[in-house]
């Protein structure tokens, strides 16, 4: 029988009285471990925790505070092998994947522990020479973060760590998909004796996300998943006025391959973009918008690729695309897949059903697909060209003319997170660099792979905030604008009076 896990909250392991589920191995459908959905009391009780190790938490240096994680950070990289195979056997990704989402982790711990010893604020001039003015940042309080499955160490770390060395304290709530890199992340906390209530983690599902969003004690939310649930934490905390929230969300992101690219570089990147991950990154590319100069050769030599490339054992080093994550979702793919063809696109590549022979021995039970690769008429609204399958489902979209009208169907798109450019040509770049609606704009690159140090995150439906790096600062501080007097008199600016006048002057 696996393991039964429990929730961490406040310094303890606590039994659940929530129903069990379980975590399987996407590739083989081998039972990870057992797990308990948090209640909604349970959940509130991890608020409590984290709001009664707030005060004493916030009193403590930030260099003390970022101490826990650099112990946090030695043990992701002196764990990496075992960490990175248990992320490829939980989430699917191929073993080098696996491994760069520890990698991940612990660049964003070593940023935000590093950051702990840089100066912090603004000095700021007065019109008035006797006064200070200062920027200078406080904790807000209990922070919410809510994980996706397909980074399941990296982006926790990216909610968590600026968090906590900016003195919050945290509710930790992973992906139901991936609990036990959520339950190695919580004893990670725990191994380095974070004090009691400072970090807390509840398993489970929506409801016990929501739980979260709505309890009054959460002063932050940092959400990284879906547009649909971003959409609804937005709207729940819209009327709750001082409740801050940073959500990264999908895309529907696009390559441009110009009249001027390198094909070897477009066909590169372009797969790169649509099937690392098995297109399960929210900045993985769905579009490909092919000038019609280049379009005949680079299509050829997509499709060769897509053709053959290798499905199969994520822990095996000659693989490039595992599973998906699970059942619903290869329901999904398939039905965006057969979307398509009703929709009437030119089906190019349809590995949906993999035949028995690509399935590698013992994995029958894992959640397989290939990729999927059409053409489409840019000019036609297309749900299958517009809404975000999460998928190596791709269309060749063919343009004429100049960059202008590529970057139009670029950003023809509710979504705009990430997106790459293929030109030898500067003047197409530049004018792509200033027009794409990108939060993450590449340039003869894949458009994924960002570094811990970058900003992340999007604009228009992608999201509404930078839960990452520097970014974050801003989602889990608040600032003060605090002006020190040193003079005896009272002196206004702009000229305002400060004479105090009574009816006997
Ligand atoms: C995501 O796509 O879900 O830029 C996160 C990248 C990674 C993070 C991706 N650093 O591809």
């Amino acid at each position: 029988m696996p393991e039964l896990y429990q929730q961490y909250i406040d310094g303890e392991w606590r039994d659940s009285e929530g129903e069990p589920f379980t975590s399987e191995n996407p590739a083989t459908g081998e039972t990870l471990g057992r797990f308990q959905r948090a209640t909604e009391t349970e959940a509130g009780q991890a608020v409590a925790a984290a709001a009664e190790a707030y005060e004493d938490w916030r009193g403590l240096s930030r260099i003390d505070r970022a101490e826990y994680l650099w112990d946090i950070y030695h043990e992701l990289r002196d764990r990496h092998e075992e960490l990175g195979e248990i992320v490829t056997r939980e989430c699917g990704k191929e073993i080098s994947e696996g491994k760069a989402d520890v990698t991940e982790a612990w660049h964003m711990v070593e940023w935000a522990a590093g950051d702990a010893r840089h100066p912090k604020g603004d000095v700021v001039p007065s019109e008035i020479p006797a006064k200070d003015a200062y920027m200078r940042r406080k904790p807000r309080g209990v922070t919410a973060c809510i994980t996706p499955w397909n980074f399941p160490v990296a982006i926790p770390f990216w909610h968590m760590a600026v968090t906590l060395v900016e003195g919050n304290t945290v509710v930790f709530k992973p992906a139901e998909q991936t609990p036990l890199c959520g339950q190695i992340i919580a004893e990670l906390f725990d191994d380095v004796g974070v004090p009691d209530g400072v970090f807390n983690l509840v398993q489970g599902f929506g409801d016990a996300g929501a739980a979260l969003v709505d309890d009054e004690r959460v002063d932050t939310v940092l959400f990284t998943g879906s547009a649909e649930v971003g959409q609804q934490i937005a709207e729940a905390v819209a009327s709750e006025p001082g409740k801050q929230i940073a959500c990264e969300m999908g895309g529907k992101n696009a390559v441009v391959i110009t009249d001027e690219a390198d094909l070897d570089i477009a066909v590169h990147a372009a797969v790169m973009s649509s099937f690392k991950t098995t297109g399960q990154r929210c900045v993985s590319s769905e579009r490909l918008v092919v000038h019609t100069d280049v379009y005949d050769e680079f299509k050829q030599r997509f499709v060769e690729v897509a053709e053959g490339i290798a499905v199969g054992d994520p822990l095996e080093s000659d693989t490039f695309m595992g599973p998906l994550i699970e059942t619903d979702h290869v329901e999904k793919v398939a039905g965006y897949n057969e979307l398509a063809r009703t929709e009437g696109v030119n089906v190019l590549v349809d590995r949906t059903d993999l035949p028995d022979e690509e399935i590698p021995d013992g994995h029958a039970e894992g959640h397989w697909v290939g990729p999927f690769v059409y053409e489409a008429d840019p000019e036609e609204s297309l749900r299958c060209t517009q809404e975000e399958v999460f998928g190596p489902h791709v269309a060749l979209l063919e343009y004429e003319g100049d960059i202008e009208r590529a970057v139009e169907i670029q950003n023809d798109t509710n979504y705009g997170l990430a997106g790459s450019i293929i030109s030898e040509d500067y003047r197409q770049l530049n004018h792509y660099r200033d027009h794409a609606e990108l939060g993450l704009a590449y340039a003869n690159l894949p458009c994924i792979g960002a570094e811990v140090q970058l900003p992340f995150g999007g604009v228009k439906r992608s999201g509404n905030g930078y839960p990452s790096a520097r970014e974050i600062i801003e989602a889990v501080t608040d600032r003060t604008a605090w002006t020190l007097n040193n003079d005896e008199d009272i002196e206004m600016a702009q000229g305002l009076s400060a004479d105090i006048k009574t009816r006997d002057d």
